[in-house]
C-alpha cells in the first residue's frame, strides 16, 4: 500500500503526492532496507571508460553531422565485446554525477533530466561537476508544439530543451547556485534573459525508439550518463530492489537520468536509475528496474511522455517501464570561461 494518496500531477512528470507536497520535516522518511548494489561496479572501469570516451567522443563515435543538433548514435561501429558486465557512473572518478534533487510539485521532471545529463556530459568533458540550473530550461524553453506538455510545470522533454539551448546563440545553462530552482509548489517563473552561462548545449545524441539494450547500454558507457523517458506510475511505493513494470498499460510520463546497470546475484538483469523524487525516496532517491527489452506495449497517450501534438496517436514503447523508447545525451562546451 502506498503511504499515501498519489497525485498526478501534470502530464509528463508523475509525482507522488509524499514526495511533492511533504517538507523533509514533516515527511516520514521510509528507508530503503537496500543500500546502493556497489558491487555492480567492474573494479577500474572508470579509468577504461575515460579512454573509451575520450578516444570516441571527438569525432568518430558521436557521427556529427556538421550542422545537425540531433545526431543518431550509432553502436554498431564499436567493439561491444569490450563493454563492462555492469556499469555504475556514480563509481567515476572525478565524480560525474551531481546529489539527488526533488523536483517537488511541479511537472518538471524533464528539466531535471535534461540538466543532470548536461551536468554529466560538461564533468566528463572539464573535470567539473557543477549543478546546472533546472530552473533556466523551465522558464526559458517553449514548448510550440506541446512535446510532452504544456510546458514549463506542465511537462516537455529533454529533447526541446536541448534543442532550444542549441538553436539559441546565447543557449546555454547556468549553474543552480546563480538561477536556482524556485518553482517547486508548481508555479512557472519568468526566463531570466542574461543568464551567467557555464555549460553550452550544442547538441544532442539519440537513439532510435525501442533500440535494443546493447545499443543502451553502449551510449551509456561511452558517451555518458542517458536521459530517458518512462513510465512511473507504479514507481511510488518503490523502496528497493529490482522494479518490474507490468507489461500492459504502460504510459511513458516521467523523464529521468540513466547512469548504470547491472545483474543482480540472482541472475537479474537491471538498469540503475536516478530520479528526482528527492533521496528519501528509493535506493537513496535511484531506482533499478528490470531491464528487458523484450517486453514491449502500446502507448495511446504519447504526449504525455515523449510525444509531440503533431504526431501519432500511439506508439509503441519497449523495455520496463518504456525505458528503451527513448534515449538522448547532449553534447556540451565549457563556456564558464568566458564570463
Ligand atoms: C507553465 O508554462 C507553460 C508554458 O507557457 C504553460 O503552457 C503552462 O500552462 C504553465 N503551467 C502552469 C502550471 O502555470
Amino acid at each position: 500500500m502506498p503511504p499515501f494518496g498519489l497525485r498526478l500531477c501534470f502530464t509528463l512528470c508523475f509525482v507522488p503526492f509524499a514526495y511533492a507536497s511533504r517538507s523533509p520535516a514533516n515527511f516520514q522518511v521510509v528507508q530503503s532496507s537496500n543500500k546502493l548494489d556497489t558491487t555492480a561496479t567492474t573494479p577500474g572501469f572508470g579509468l577504461n571508460s575515460a579512454l573509451l570516451y575520450r578516444t570516441t567522443g571527438s569525432q568518430k563515435s558521436v557521427r556529427l553531422n556538421k550542422d545537425a543538433i540531433a545526431n543518431e548514435y550509432d553502436p554498431s561501429t564499436k567493439n561491444e565485446q569490450s563493454l563492462p558486465a555492469s556499469f555504475d557512473w556514480r563509481n567515476y572518478q572525478p565524480a560525474v554525477i551531481s546529489p539527488v534533487k526533488n523536483q517537488g510539485a511541479c511537472g518538471s521532471c524533464w528539466t531535471f533530466a535534461a540538466s543532470e545529463c548536461a551536468e554529466s556530459a560538461y564533468a566528463l568533458k572539464t573535470g567539473k561537476l557543477v549543478d546546472l540550473s533546472e530552473q533556466q530550461i523551465l522558464d526559458c524553453t517553449p514548448n510550440p508544439d506541446h512535446c510532452g506538455g504544456t510546458g514549463g510545470c506542465s511537462g516537455g522533454t529533454a529533447e526541446i530543451a536541448y534543442q532550444h539551448m542549441a538553436a539559441t546563440s546565447s543557449g546555454g545553462l547556468s549553474s543552480e547556485w546563480t538561477y536556482p530552482y524556485v518553482s517547486g509548489k508548481g508555479a512557472n517563473q519568468t526566463c531570466q534573459k542574461e543568464p551567467h552561462v557555464v555549460a553550452n548545449v550544442k547538441a544532442y545524441n539519440f537513439l532510435p525508439p525501442n533500440s535494443k539494450d546493447a545499443a543502451l547500454k553502449s551510449m551509456l558507457v561511452r558517451l555518458g550518463p542517458v536521459a530517458v523517458a518512462v513510465d512511473a506510475s507504479s514507481w511510488s511505493s518503490y523502496k528497493g530492489g529490482v522494479f518490474e513494470c507490468k507489461p500492459t498499460d504502460v504510459k511513458l510520463n516521467h523523464a529521468v537520468q540513466l547512469v548504470g546497470y547491472g545483474t543482480t546475484d540472482d541472475g537479474t538483469d537491471y538498469w540503475t536509475i536516478r530520479n528526482s523524487w528527492s533521496p528519501q525516496w528509493g535506493e537513496d532517491g535511484y531506482i533499478r528496474i528490470k531491464r528487458d527489452d523484450s517486453q514491449c506495449d502500446i502507448d495511446d497517450v504519447p504526449t504525455e511522455g515523449q510525444g509531440c501534438a503533431s504526431g501519432p496517436t500511439s506508439v509503441k514503447v519497449c523495455g520496463h517501464c518504456g525505458i528503451n523508447y527513448d534515449a538522448v545525451v547532449p553534447i556540451v562546451e565549457d563556456q564558464s570561461h568566458i564570463q
